[in-house]
């Protein structure tokens, strides 16, 4: 029999490469999805796994398909779970598994191996997408099993001849990213009293060391989709960089944050987000400017809901194409440009225009009563706008008399 590994080239994934071929006595065909991890050498990951044994390695570039399929639905959700986080890593993992899906039946694999952990929602997301896509593949999870600690998965690369140098198993933190974010997991980040060590930023600029000249960057939106940065159009794989290069420099997006896993473990990640920092503030504040209360009240609910879909594994959930022919709706409206002052870590909206602004400054002003706005019609609408709420005031006054 033959398995499809999600190689990663790091150490969990290339001990997996050697450790499946032995314990299955089967094949393995690797694959490698570019979702826009920073620095990465896709050469040197493929010319790994084929060192290792694997009878066929293949990279797979996904990153235009990453931003319009699944980080653009997230920006038009302004999807942020618990507060905080993007969903990057959440939004990546069913991309990953359908090409797992697509990468096995070319290859005539009969198994999906991955290396998520049995503590963690990745596990959840890739196997919830392969049992959707593809039911009659099998799926393992060797690192569920196999009771390595790291100490262990060291001694066993040395045993079999894994190159352990460079890459991912410099850090000592567990890593995810792609365009979208990077997080970071595990050692002091698992005590919550300990403030982050400066090691850990490996992506955004310490907000103490970024530049004393405050930045004004103008993204364009045309129906939600951002378009251009500062009047350049831009495709969105291209804009999205553009922004994380941004925010990088001014120490924009970190975020340290405690979380509420879908297997119900509560855990403290660090994240980087400097490009969804950016794109997000600014497409949700054009989105209110353009929305009247109404849609304002009740999208926010919709948001929070998606967002939660996404971040436990559902993605396929028929709700969250439901949701997106809502989002898709709003998004009609939403165009515009939003300027952001980025400054040592912050990042604030300072200039809003758009076609559709619900928004009228004569109407607005303080100066002078334009004529437009009744202000003789307001005593009235205040008397019926608090009737209820007067009636119910008196009522509870005379029962505690
Ligand atoms: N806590 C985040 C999530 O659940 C990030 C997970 C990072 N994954 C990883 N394999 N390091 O999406
Ligand atoms: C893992 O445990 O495999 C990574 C973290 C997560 O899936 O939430």
């Amino acid at each position: 029999n033959r398995v499809l590994l999600l190689y990663s080239g790091g150490l969990d994934t290339s001990v997996m490469l050697k450790w499946i071929q032995d314990e299955y006595d089967a094949e393995v065909v690797a694959l490698t999805i570019n979702l826009g991890q920073p620095g990465e050498d896709y050469d040197v990951v493929k010319g790994k796994a084929l060192q290792l044994g694997a009878v066929a390695a293949e990279v797979v570039d996904a990153r235009d398909e990453f931003a319009t399929d699944f980080i653009l639905p997230a920006i038009k959700a302004n999807a942020i779970y618990g507060l905080a986080y993007p969903l990057f890593t959440a939004l990546g993992r069913p991309l990953i598994a359908k090409l797992a899906v697509e990468y096995a039946r070319k290859h005539g694999c009969d198994t999906v191996a991955h290396g998520c952990t049995g503590k963690g929602n990745d596990q959840v997301r890739i196997e919830a997408t392969v049992a959707t896509l593809a039911p009659e593949l099998k799926v393992i999870a060797p690192v569920r099993g196999w009771m390595m600690g790291r100490e262990e998965e060291i001694a066993y690369a040395r045993q079999h001849g894994i190159p352990i140098k460079g890459g991912a198993e410099t850090t000592p933190y567990s890593i995810d990213d792609n365009l979208w974010g990077r997080s970071s997991e595990g050692k002091w980040i698992e005590h919550l009293d300990h403030a982050p060590d400066d090691d850990v930023f490996q992506l955004v600029t310490r907000p103490e060391l970024a530049p004393d000249e405050a930045e004004i960057v103008t993204i364009g939106f045309e129906q939600s989709v951002p378009v251009s940065i500062n009047g350049e159009r831009l495709g969105l794989v291209e804009l999205i960089t553009r922004c994380q290069d941004l925010g990088i420099k001014h120490g924009v997006g970190i975020v340290d944050h405690i979380e509420d896993r879908i297997v119900g473990l509560k855990v403290r990640d660090i994240y980087e987000v400097p490009a969804a920092t950016l794109i997000l503030q600014a497409h949700a504040e054009l989105e209110r400017l353009v929305c009247t209360i109404h849609q304002n009240q009740f999208k926010g609910e919709l948001d929070r809901k998606w967002a939660y879909l996404v971040y436990a594994g559902l993605w396929w959930e028929p709700l969250r194409t439901d949701l997106d022919a809502y989002m898709n709706e709003v998004s009609k409206q939403v165009t515009g440009e939003i300027g952001l002052k980025l400054y040592k870590g912050h990042c604030r909206v300072v200039t809003r225009s758009s076609p559709n602004a619900v928004y009228d400054a004569q109407l607005a002003t303080f100066e002078t009563s334009g004529g437009l706005f009744s202000q003789q019609a307001s005593p009235g609408f205040i008397e019926l706008w608090s009737l209820q709420s007067r009636l119910a005031h008196r009522l509870r006054e005379r029962s505690a008399e």
